[in-house]
């Protein structure tokens, strides 16, 4: 992997190619398309996906993204000798995601086993002006001799999920001797898929069109002369029975390649580069750092999230991986609303509502789930998808080292994910002090989620407990009194008192039953030494030193040693708990016990969840621990950057990029928000000169510049905000320079 950045390649590496398919996936929230090469590796997991479009394979299976046919690769014959880079030479490479433009391109001379040299370029991209778009082209040119050249292309719908094969070939046709067409039928969840590609070729070779094997392709054969290059433009389109109309998607996409098709590879770039830039223009965090891969990392981060977020349809949420890979099946968690809603809520709201609303809109399927379970209210799944069921897989792989498959408990148990979501509700008001979702979905979240707490507790001879739970530290299931669980819990019922008697909507029943929930809930404090216990026997379980596990973190090597109920009675942690706790409400207890659980739980935590490390980083810049801050931000950017990504293959990590921008903006910025009162108290990195981001607060467009002694908030657009900073209040008008 290139040290200095990671998203350019300059040498083939059939190691890295799934990782790097993941990286420089392309996408606009609707549709993902991994960075796989045009030809074919038998190592490579080609992958195309459209966000929602999900489907269970056998009744054992639960549903999952189906990774649909595949419309960039290519197989490419030069004198009959089929191109590969594991043969012949390569003689000059370079690979390029442009996250700026959204442009894959890669340029190589290849030398066949003749000796004669061939010069590539392709170039790709999933456009940001159309979101059913995907456009290729690539130009050959023989370098030394005269060659025949052979390209095939087309749809491939002999892609599938690890093996699983979810669609079922409905009509396969090519139009007017030009156009291949498409359309599939999901198997169980009966969605149609509709493709349709259109190639355009500089020199005019004649296709020869073949449908078999799941296969609809086009061949062009062509003489190639010394430096003339032959052109290929491949535009494609992608459309489904989810975004129009039963029976529409095959007449959508036709029509849209027929356009594009037209209008050429060229111009529909600048289309879609001119998006990202308006859209680089008006959410890039700018650091001024003396180490580059600190700005990369921030880029990579803003970058993903946006090609993650289905922002065009509010039935729709982001997968734990996003639409790059087939990791997590393209279930939706609690990284949503916690770590990547966020983002949008402090740069396009709007966004971050629909999030919210994908939840609103699942609210009777989170009530069967609660009934079924014995409570009232809302209890959302812990991993959802398209129909807002609980989607959990019953079980995980089989442990290697105890040949058992262990069963999944957080559909059972990891119900925080309740409380995350109304916290997410309230974030989401005071950032936008929007009434009209509070007053309509916002207060129906809450009451719904709240009812589903009050009826989840259980009385101890007056004393409620919340009982066997897991919480965020997925190494510690089946506890009682999990504390982030009851501290959010608590924040949830009472944020649902106070809305719904903002709004007149009081219902004495409820509001009795909130009161007493309110009163006897246990809420653990912390004991003598200052330590917050993570639930109730947590602090009395053995330790062990986890310097071995903590060197190889991210990979879960611990199961290699211990079974997960060893690990249940010690004290490990997978990832932030208390400290997710400490970072959510960060005036629950002084700074000294904020610093000494900060201290005490990351001794304990190995950090073999994604989701991690990020949020040590804010806690520790907030405590002024900047130097420990600054590390945990720089091993967390290297979750999907670094030289040996884990589990990259199966896709990025969503939540962690989301938490890569909470960092600067929630850690080394250090924004709080306390309601209606916004604050800020810098504790940038000492080798940071500057940061500069934008920040959406309560209608009004914010830009903070912050240096080592200065902060400068300007406002953009939107009415006068009250900014705290440090102690001290301003009111920002137009702008305001404060020293730090
Ligand atoms: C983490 C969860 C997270 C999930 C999806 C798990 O490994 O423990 O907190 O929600 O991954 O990212």
């Amino acid at each position: 992997m290139n040290k200095v950045n990671p998203l350019i390649e300059n040498q083939f590496d059939l190691q890295a190619v799934n990782t790097y398919a993941a990286l420089m996936t392309q996408g606009n929230g609707y549709l993902g398309v991994r960075g796989s090469f045009d030809e074919n590796y038998t190592e490579q997991t080609r992958g195309m996906f459209v966000a929602g479009i999900y489907n269970k394979f056998s009744s054992n299976d639960v549903t999952e993204i189906v990774n649909l046919p595949d419309l960039v690769g290519m197989k490419i014959e030069i004198d009959g000798e089929i191109f590969t880079l594991q043969a012949g030479e390569v003689v000059g490479y370079e690979r390029q995601l442009d996250i700026f433009t959204g442009e894959l391109v890669r340029k190589l001379v290849w030398k066949n086993r003749t000796g004669h040299r061939f010069q590539f370029h392709f170039q790709r991209f999933v456009s940001k002006a159309d979101l059913h778009t995907i456009a290729s082209k690539v130009s050959i040119t023989a370098l030394d001799t005269p060659a025949s050249l052979a390209l095939k292309t087309g749809i491939d719908a002999q892609q599938s999920n690890f093996g699983k094969q979810h669609l079922i070939e409905e009509n396969v046709r090519v139009m007017e001797k030009r156009i291949m067409h498409a359309t599939y039928r999901t198997s169980e969840s009966n969605l149609q898929v509709a493709l349709a590609t259109f190639c355009k070729v500089t020199q005019d070779s004649v296709p020869v069109f073949v449908s078999k094997n799941r296969q609809l392709t086009a061949t062009y054969s062509q003489h190639l002369e010394v430096n003339q290059p032959f052109v290929l433009e491949k535009i494609s389109a992608v459309y489904t029975s989810n975004d129009v109309g039963v029976d529409e998607a095959d007449a959508a996409s036709i029509q849209s390649v027929e356009r594009n098709g037209s209008a050429g590879y060229d111009q529909l770039l600048n289309q879609s580069a001119a998006k990202w830039k308006m859209f680089w223009d008006n959410k890039r965090v700018k650091i001024s750092s003396s180490y580059e891969m600190d700005q990369l990392a921030l880029d990579f981060s803003i970058y993903h999230m946006e090609i993650m977020t289905p922002a065009h349809d509010e039935r729709l949420s982001i997968g734990a991986k996003g639409l790059t890979g087939e990791g997590y099946k393209g279930h939706v968690f609690w990284d949503t609303e916690l770590f990547i809603a966020p983002f949008h809520l402090h740069t396009v709201p709007e966004v971050a509502k629909k999030l919210l609303t994908y939840r609103y809109l699942h609210i009777e399927e989170a009530k069967y789930k609660s009934a079924k379970n014995g409570y009232e209210g809302t209890l959302f799944p812990w991993e959802s998808a398209l129909t807002g069921h609980e989607e959990t897989p019953e079980y995980a792989a089989i442990n290697i080292s105890t040949g058992k498959r262990q069963k999944v408990a957080s559909a059972d148990a990891e119900h925080h994910i309740v409380a995350d979501i109304a916290f997410a509700v309230v974030q989401y008001y005071y950032s936008t002090l929007d009434e009209a979702f509070m007053q309509n979905e916002g207060i129906v979240l809450l009451k719904e989620t709240a009812l589903f707490w009050i009826s989840r507790a259980a009385n101890e001879g007056g004393r409620l407990s919340i009982k066997d739970v897991i919480g965020p530290d997925e190494y510690t299931e089946h506890i009682d009194n999990n504390a982030y669980t009851n501290y959010m819990a608590a924040f949830n019922v009472q944020q649902a008192v106070f809305f719904l008697d903002k709004y007149n909507q009081k219902d004495l029943t409820f509001d009795q039953r909130a009161k007493v929930f309110l009163q006897n809930l246990y809420m653990p404090r912390p004991n003598e030494e200052g330590i917050l216990p993570q639930d109730d026997t947590f602090l009395t379980k053995p330790e062990i030193d986890l310097t071995k596990y903590k060197m190889k973190q991210g990979s879960q090597v611990i199961l290699l040693d211990y079974s997960r109920a060893e690990i249940n009675e010690m004290q490990i942690l997978k990832q932030a708990d208390v400290v997710m706790l400490l970072y959510l409400m960060p005036n629950l207890f002084p700074a000294e016990i904020v610093k000494k659980n900060l201290q005490y739980y990351e001794e304990h935590t190995i950090h073999d969840s994604s989701l991690s490390k990020a949020i040590h980083a804010i806690v520790a810049a907030r405590c002024g621990e900047q130097d420990n801050a600054y590390r945990f931000f720089q091993e967390a950017c290297l979750i999907d950057l670094g030289s040996n990504p884990k589990s990259s293959d199966e896709g990025i990590h969503a939540a962690s990029l989301g938490a890569n921008w909470l960092t600067a903006i929630f850690g080394f910025a250090n924004i709080t928000m306390e309601q209606n009162q916004l604050a800020i108290s810098p504790k940038m990195p000492r080798n940071w000169s500057e940061l500069t981001f934008p920040f959406e607060w309560q209608g009004s467009t914010l830009v903070f510049t912050i240096s080592q002694t200065e902060l400068k908030v300007a406002r953009k657009a939107g009415p006068e905000v009250s900014l705290r900073v440090n102690k001290k209040i301003y009111k920002v008008l137009n702008q305001i320079q404060v020293t730090l």
